[in-house]
C-alpha cells in the first residue's frame, strides 16, 4: 500500500463539504475530496424513478428502502439513497457526489430568526440574515413556484387541497422555496423538455431540473482547477500522528461494493463533512480502533430535527382528493410556530404513487426538547443511538392535535395505510448534532483537542433548527470556512 500525501482533505461531498471545497479552492488551495458514493454525473448512469426503482434507489441493498411500499427487489449497487436502522428510528441519507442534495426534496427554508437565535445564542443572527442566508440562497439557486402555474397544474392538486384544508382548519400556510428550477418544471409540463419532478423522480435522484450541489458549489469548485474528487472512496478510520497530521485508511470499491484497493492518505488539514451520522461514525470508530482523541461533547446534543410523519385518509376522496398525478417537489407548508402549546412546521408532502391513494402526507418538524446521544458500540462496531419513544412524546402530541383538527374541519381519518397507528415517529430525514458548534468545536468548527481537524456539516447544529435544514447547514459552513480562512488555519 502506497501513501499519498496531500495538504487538505475533505471527507464527504454534501453541503458542508461542497462549501468548504469552493471557498478553499477560490483562495488557491489544492483540495482532495473523498466521497464513498458514486459520481453519478460522470458515470452517465441515470437515476431511477419511484415507479421503477433501479441502480440509484438504494445503497447496496437487495430491496428498496423508501419510507413506504418497499415491494421492489434490487441487485445491490452503490445507490444514491441509504438508510440506517436504529431501534426506534430509521435515518435516511444521500450517497454520491453531492451527498443529500441528490436525493432530497430541495426545500430551501430559512429558519425563523427568533428560533435561530434560540438555537445559536452566540452567533450574530443579524449577520446571518443579512449576509450568509442571502449568499447561500444565491449559490444554491433557490427559486419559488409561480402562483399561476401552481393554481393550474394538475400535479399540484395535492398542494391546493392541502392548503385549502389547512385554512378551513384555521392553520396558516406558507409558500416554500426550492432549488428545483420551476422554469424547467413549467417546460416539463408543456412537454418541451424531459420530465423529472413530474415523472416521479426525487428520492432516487433527479435526472433534470434539480440544482443539486454537483450543479452549484461543486461545479464552481471544480472550475477553479484546484479540486480533485475521488468517488467510491470510503474513509474507514483516521489516525492522529505525532506531528499532528492525519493518516486515513481508505477503501476504494466498485459499484457492487466489492473492494478495488485499500489506500492510505496523509494530510496536514482534515475537514470532516461526512454528514451528521458519517462524521460521528468516523470520530467514534477511530477512537475505538485507533485511540483517536475525541472530546467529551462528541455525540451529545443529537436530534431528529423534530421529524415526525403522519397522514390522513379520506373515506371518500375530497374533490378528487390529492389526485393521481403529483409533482415530487413540495411547495407548501403549514406554519404553526406561533401556537405556544403546539408549535410546529409541517410540509404538505407529495405522495406520488402513480394512482390516487386518497391520502395526504405530512412531515412535521417540531422542537426537540429532549435530545438524544450517539455513542459507539464495540460489539457491533457501529453507532449506538440513545433515542426512545420518550424523545418524541411531544412530537406525537402535536401530530395528533394537527390530524384531529384537520379531520374535524375536513373529514378523513388518521392514515393507517402508511404507518402503524397513523404515526411515523421513526422516519428521520434530518439527523443533526453530535459535534455542536461552540461545544465540541470552537466557534468556527475546529474540533476541541485537535489542531488540524474541522467539522463542517449538519452535526454542528444542536439537534433542531425548526425547518428543513440544508439552508442552515450551508450558511453555517460559509460562516465557519470564511473565518477559518481569515484566521490562516489553512496557510
Ligand atoms: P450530507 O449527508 O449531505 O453529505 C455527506 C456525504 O459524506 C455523503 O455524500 C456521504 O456519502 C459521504 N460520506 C459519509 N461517510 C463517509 C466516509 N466514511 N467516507 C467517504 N464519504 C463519506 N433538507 C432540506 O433542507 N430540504 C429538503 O427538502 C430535504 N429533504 C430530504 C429528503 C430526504 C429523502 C433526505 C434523506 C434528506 C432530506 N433533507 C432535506 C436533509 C438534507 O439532505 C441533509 O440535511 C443534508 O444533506 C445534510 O448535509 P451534510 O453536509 O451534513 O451531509
Amino acid at each position: 500500500i502506497t501513501t499519498r500525501e496531500t495538504p487538505i482533505i475533505i471527507i464527504g461531498s454534501g453541503y458542508g463539504g461542497a462549501v468548504s471545497a469552493l471557498r478553499l479552492c477560490e483562495v488557491g488551495k489544492k483540495v482532495v475530496m473523498l466521497e464513498m458514493g458514486l459520481n453519478w454525473e460522470k458515470s452517465g448512469i441515470p437515476f431511477s424513478s419511484m415507479l421503477k426503482p433501479g441502480k440509484s434507489s438504494a445503497w447496496l441493498k437487495k430491496k428498496t428502502i423508501a419510507p413506504f411500499m418497499n415491494i421492489f427487489s434490487l441487485t445491490p449497487f452503490t445507490g444514491a439513497l441509504d438508510r440506517m436502522n436504529f431501534e426506534h428510528i430509521n435515518i435516511w441519507v444521500g450517497r454520491g457526489v453531492g451527498g443529500g442534495s441528490l436525493v432530497n426534496g430541495g426545500m430551501a427554508v430559512t429558519p425563523k430568526q427568533s428560533y435561530f437565535k434560540e438555537v445559536f445564542p452566540d452567533l450574530d443572527a443579524e449577520k446571518f440574515y443579512t449576509t450568509y442566508f442571502p449568499l447561500v440562497h444565491q449559490e444554491l439557486k433557490v427559486n419559488v413556484i409561480g402562483e399561476q402555474f401552481l393554481k393550474e397544474c394538475p400535479y399540484y392538486q395535492f398542494t391546493r387541497v392541502g392548503e385549502e384544508e389547512a385554512h378551513k382548519a384555521g392553520f396558516k400556510t406558507i409558500r416554500v422555496p426550492n432549488v428545483y428550477d420551476f422554469q424547467y418544471m413549467e417546460k416539463e409540463y408543456r412537454n418541451e423538455v424531459p420530465r423529472s419532478a413530474l415523472n416521479m423522480e426525487v428520492i432516487y435522484g433527479n435526472n433534470h431540473g434539480k440544482n443539486s450541489l454537483d450543479k452549484t458549489y461543486l461545479k464552481k469548485a471544480l472550475e477553479t482547477g484546484n479540486l480533485e474528487i475521488l468517488d467510491l472512496h470510503r474513509v474507514e478510520d483516521i489516525q492522529l500522528n505525532h506531528d499532528k497530521t492525519y493518516t486515513l485508511n481508505v477503501r476504494e470499491t466498485d459499484t457492487s461494493g466489492a473492494v478495488i484497493s485499500d489506500k492510505v492518505f496523509q494530510c496536514k488539514k482534515l475537514i470532516l463533512a461526512a454528514g451528521t451520522m458519517g462524521t460521528l461514525k468516523l470520530l467514534l470508530h477511530s477512537n475505538a480502533v485507533n485511540q483517536f482523541p475525541v472530546h467529551e461533547q462528541i455525540g451529545k446534543n443529537w436530534g431528529n430535527n423534530g421529524n415526525f410523519m403522519t397522514g390522513r385518509n379520506w373515506v371518500k376522496p375530497l374533490s378528487g382528493g390529492t389526485g393521481s398525478k403529483q409533482s415530487t417537489i413540495p411547495v407548501g407548508g403549514i406554519d404553526n410556530w406561533d401556537d405556544a402549546e403546539h408549535p410546529f412546521f409541517t410540509e404538505i408532502a407529495p405522495l406520488p404513487m402513480g394512482m390516487d391513494v386518497a391520502t395526504a402526507l405530512y412531515l412535521l418538524i417540531n422542537r426537540v426538547d429532549k435530545k438524544g446521544e450517539v455513542s459507539y458500540h464495540v460489539g457491533t462496531q457501529d453507532l449506538h443511538l440513545d433515542w426512545t419513544p420518550e424523545n418524541t412524546v411531544k412530537m406525537k402530541q402535536n401530530a395528533d392535535y394537527f390530524v384531529k383538527k384537520m379531520n374535524k374541519a375536513n373529514g378523513g381519518t388518521r392514515s393507517h395505510f402508511l404507518f402503524h397507528n397513523g404515526f411515523g415517529a421513526d422516519v428521520c430525514y434530518h439527523p443533526l448534532g453530535g459535534c455542536v458548534l461552540g461545544k465540541a468545536t470552537n466557534e468556527f468548527g475546529k474540533l476541541r483537542d485537535h489542531e488540524n481537524l474541522y467539522v463542517l456539516d449538519g452535526s454542528l447544529i444542536p439537534g433542531t433548527i425548526g425547518v428543513n435544514p440544508f439552508m442552515t447547514i450551508t450558511a453555517i459552513a460559509e460562516y465557519c470556512i470564511e473565518n477559518l480562512i481569515r484566521q490562516n488555519e489553512f496557510a
